[in-house]
């Protein structure tokens, strides 16, 4: 029996139910002390690619990984005792072929563990959903503002302004539920089309910059901490300054050692009594 057996996890259907019922709390974690922290306070932990920018530096999430997304997984996993971990499949491991898709797909729920993965896209996606969750591996969705095609979008901007865009991005929702995800991400749109897809669609809509009306609401960790860049985009809530404190931390160490404050005797190993009160 493994150290975490005799906790219970939040399951898909579980998640999936709270529809209308109970607000899904969702947060992004990439490493094991993030999930660890954040755990029991969560239902669903997203191993996000936006990792690519958080952690590597990238200036999108184009160039992140299937081993990547695969070892963060892992340490998440490891961190996590009850929350839903849900993994996202990263740019080109899933949209060549259903088939391609569900290779990579499963790979990743072998080698981590998770409860299901998650993919960018709506109607031209809905093919692959199917595909995956008719052989067994639940699909988050994630409809709207799409981080992997921030190239043939132009760049990140709200949506669903324009009747067209709106139009679509309900389609891509229902195509989405259509096909078997067990509930969907709608990022950056409108608060009335968000409002809209949560009352049109019976899957849970967890929103980013989006509306308070979805079913459940997910932040970037990084974010929310204040630990990602100085910047706060409007839809983000802080609610720490870790960057801040890091960063503050980090001069004060600075100016001890340069001091010759730290360590001192009480730091370090194998010194007398006296030799401390000696100074
Ligand atoms: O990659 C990510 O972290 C995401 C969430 C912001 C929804 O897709």
């Amino acid at each position: 029996m493994s150290a975490h057996s005799q906790w219970k996890k939040v399951t898909v259907p579980e998640i999936r139910d709270r529809k209308g019922r109970e607000p899904v709390v969702c947060l992004t974690a990439y490493t094991s002390l993030t999930a660890v922290l954040l755990d029991e306070n969560v239902d669903l932990l997203l191993v996000g690619d936006s990792l690519g920018m958080v952690l590597y530096g990238m200036d999108s999430t184009l160039g992140v990984t299937l081993d990547m997304m695969i070892a963060h997984g892992q340490a998440v996993m490891r961190g996590s005792r009850k929350a839903c971990v849900i993994v996202d499949m990263p740019f080109g491991s899933y949209q060549v072929s259903p088939q391609e898709a569900y290779v990579n797909a499963a790979r990743v729920m072998k080698e981590v563990g998770c409860a299901g993965v998650k993919l960018e896209g709506g109607v031209e996606m809905a093919e692959t959903i199917e595909f995956l969750v008719q052989r067994g591996i639940p699909v988050l969705g994630h409809v709207g503002l799409l981080p992997q095609s921030v190239n043939t979008a132009g760049g990140f901007r709200s949506l669903g302004r324009e009747d067209k865009e709106a139009i679509q991005i309900i389609e891509d929702a229902k195509a989405v539920e259509a096909a078997g995800a067990f509930a969907t991400v709608i990022e950056g749109t409108v608060e009335p089309l968000a409002r809209e897809i949560t009352e049109t669609v019976s899957i849970p809509t967890i929103g980013i910059a989006a509306s308070p009306a979805c079913d459940g609401q997910i932040l970037v960790t990084e974010d929310l901490v204040g630990l990602f860049s100085g910047f706060k985009p409007k839809f983000v809530k802080r609610y720490a300054e870790l960057g801040e404190a890091i960063r503050e931390a980090g001069k004060a160490y600075a100016d001890d050692v340069r001091a010759g404050r730290f360590p001192t005797l009480d730091q370090c190993f194998g010194v007398k009594t006296e030799q401390k009160k000696a100074g």
